[in-house]
């Protein structure tokens, strides 16, 4: 197997071509830092890893210390801190594909290889390493290499896949693209397109995903009141197991329970959202009818589980009543023990 290099860490020496489109990643962002991923893929897809000098050259090129861009590369397992062979074996061994087979066809292929998990063969061509659920369970036991599935394998299918890229054969996937080498796959991730004729592919839900549904057909099961082309109602007040109010309402309940003529120390801006949870003219109401929390940003009454109102200016602020916007602080002050007050009388809290 490889062994991890032991370059020296000075940035510089990357092709032309990987400094340009590194220059084309990062604007693509407003702030260069931004362009951390990418540029990690970027690296990759000229060295194979992202190496010691790989990690320079994001750091120096995004302004970051390397401690920052080491510590990205090595929370993701995409990003290999050892040289990735061409063909990089992933094999499900999670629960589910685990107990289905995926443990033995990894076990095959490593005995195969000769290499164990996260290692490249001698000759730099394969590196085999075990992988958590690839979102494909259904298929299972699942294998990718390069990220491109290969389904429902056990240990004599994975061991033709892997026999075939050691040939120099470029197999199938069960679906989706055709294989690339892990550098043509970097690439692709930092975001050039693939542009091989036929490179891009993908096929319709095969019979393991349908599977549910056409049980679910065959005995009647089916969502109620489920329109595939709208989006799913909010619960009912009237739903015995839905706790959230009926429609879209941006009054607070503080506000209802105020009742007319009550003060309220932060104002009586209650306000009526629309559906979409954009609110009436002057104000912006941020997010929707579950998750409002009502309040003006020196409001004393904060709480994340009440509605709220952002306001435009404080024009419109102090429009709608809410007092202790750009108050004085003596007057927040005061408001700030009246609100207290109030919600110990009406035993409100956060
Ligand atoms: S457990 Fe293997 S794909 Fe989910």
């Amino acid at each position: 197997m490889t062994d991890v290099t032991t370059e020296v860490t000075t940035a510089g020496d990357f092709s032309e071509e990987t400094v340009a489109r590194a220059k084309e990643i990062i604007a693509r962002y407003p702030h260069s830092r931004s362009a951390l991923l990418p540029m990690l893929h970027l690296v990759q897809s000229e060295e194979g890893y992202v190496s010691p000098r790989g990690v320079a050259f994001c750091a120096e090129t995004l302004g970051l210390t390397k401690a920052q861009v080491g510590a990205v590369a090595t929370f993701y397992t995409m990003y290999k801190r050892r040289p990735a062979g061409d063909w990089l074996v992933s094999v499900c061994t999670n629960t589910m594909c685990g107990v289905l087979g995926g443990d033995r066809a990894f076990e095959a292929l490593s005995e195969y290889l000769g290499v164990k998990h996260n290692e490249t063969t001698e000759d730099g061509a394969i590196t085999l390493e075990h992988a958590e659920c690839l979102a494909a369970c259904d298929y299972g036991p699942v294998m990718t290499v390069n990220y491109e599935y290969f389904d429902q394998m056990d240990a004599g299918k994975a061991l033709d896949v892997v026999r075939r890229l050691t040939d120099g054969e470029r197999p199938a996937p069960s679906r989706g693209a055709r294989l690339c080498t892990f550098k043509e796959m970097s690439l692709q991730l930092a975001g050039w397109d693939d542009d091989r004729k036929g490179a891009l592919a993908d096929g319709p839900a095969a019979e393991p995903t349908l599977a549910g549904n056409r049980l679910a057909a065959a005995h009647g099961i089916s969502v109620a009141g489920f329109d595939p082309t709208t989006p799913i109602a909010s619960p009912q007040a009237s739903d015995p197991i839905g706790q959230q109010p009926s429609a879209p309402v941006a009054e607070t309940e503080l506000a209802a329970e105020a009742g007319p003529g009550d003060e309220q120390p932060y104002g009586e801006g209650s306000a009526r959202a629309a559906a979409d949870g954009s609110g009436p003219e002057g104000f912006q109401i941020k997010g929707n009818e579950n998750s409002f929390l009502y309040h003006a940003p020196e409001s004393p009454h904060y709480a994340r589980t009440k509605p709220e109102i952002w306001f435009r200016t404080a024009a419109d602020a102090e429009a709608a009543g809410f007092t202790s916007w750009n108050a004085p602080a003596e007057a927040r002050a005061e408001a700030k023990a009246r609100a207290k007050e109030w919600k110990q009388g009406k035993g409100g809290g956060r």
